[in-house]
């Protein structure tokens, strides 16, 4: 296939699959030399074709590995009938999975205008950008301090953000830069947690700088990346732009950027 077509996606393999919950797994798939992307990017994510079908079919996914590492992390919800995800949470080690070649997206640094703080707003796979981003040292040289808050349905879902931060420390690259710098603010809504309420409420009760211990978002300081849900990101998008925020992009870099997290 890829030898006919030079833009046709890559097969690559994969190394490890990891599942948290019967809703979310993570997995890994070999990188090819030549791929090259700027953390927090996504890329198309794809199956070989089955017989009834015409040509694969590929969709979004956020990279969540460090640009820098020689393999390449994807973080997946799982939907029962979903036209990919039924199928791709089977996926074992060894099995064949389909690399889009050219990687793009908003949810990157350029985007942003310098500033003193970044928060990165997630909910569900949304974290999945930022754990690509956190692992990277740019993120540390950029800014004086980085909130991750990580708002999910239920315990279980946050386990794949803890343990990334957790490791952090241990990392040879950032482990030093993380120190002090990096917080992560976990928030539930369907189960008990020290914080509790969806991310777009305790924007607006204020509850959220509270845990944070800094001040209200304000468009000299703070720079803020959303990813969740497109209703999650809208909603969040608003209440950011009435602090005065406004949107960046690749060519016009501003105060926040926003991506949908890939779901069906
Ligand atoms: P809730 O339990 O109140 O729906 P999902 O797994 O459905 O993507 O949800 C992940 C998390 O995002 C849940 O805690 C969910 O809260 C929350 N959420 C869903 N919609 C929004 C929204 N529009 N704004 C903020 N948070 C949301």
């Amino acid at each position: 296939m890829a030898a006919d077509n030079p833009n046709a996606p890559t097969e690559e393999t994969v190394l490890s699959v990891k599942h948290y919950t019967d809703r979310l797994f993570q997995f890994e798939i070999t990188r090819p030399a030549s791929f090259r992307f700027r953390t927090g990017e996504f890329v198309m994510i794809g199956l070989p074709k089955t017989e009834e079908q015409k040509r694969p079919l590929m969709r979004a996914y956020s990279i969540a590995s460090p640009s820098w590492d020689d393999k390449l992390e994807f973080y997946s919800i799982k939907v029962e009938d979903g036209p990919l995800t039924s199928r791709l949470q089977k996926i074992v080690e060894g099995d064949t999975v389909l690399l889009s070649r050219k990687p793009v997206g908003t949810l990157v640094l350029d985007a942003l205008l310098p500033g003193k703080r970044l928060w990165m707003f997630s909910t569900g796979t949304g974290i999945a950008p930022f754990a690509s981003l956190i692992r990277d040292p740019e993120t540390y040289e950029r800014y004086e301090e980085v909130i991750l808050v990580h708002g999910c349905r239920e315990e279980g879902e946050l386990t794949y953000g803890e343990d990334l931060v957790k490791d952090l420390i241990n990392d040879p690259l950032v482990g030093e830069m993380v120190d002090g710098k990096l917080k992560h603010i976990t928030t539930l809504t369907r189960e008990d947690h020290p914080l509790t309420g969806r991310i777009t409420t305790l924007i607006e009760t204020e509850k959220l700088f509270e845990v944070a211990g800094t001040p209200i978002l304000n468009p000299e300081q703070d720079r803020v990346m959303i990813c969740g849900s497109i209703d999650m990101i809208n909603d969040t998008k608003a209440i950011v732009e009435t602090y005065g925020l406004n949107e960046g992009s690749n060519s016009q870099p501003a105060q926040f950027v926003v991506e949908k997290s890939f779901v069906g």
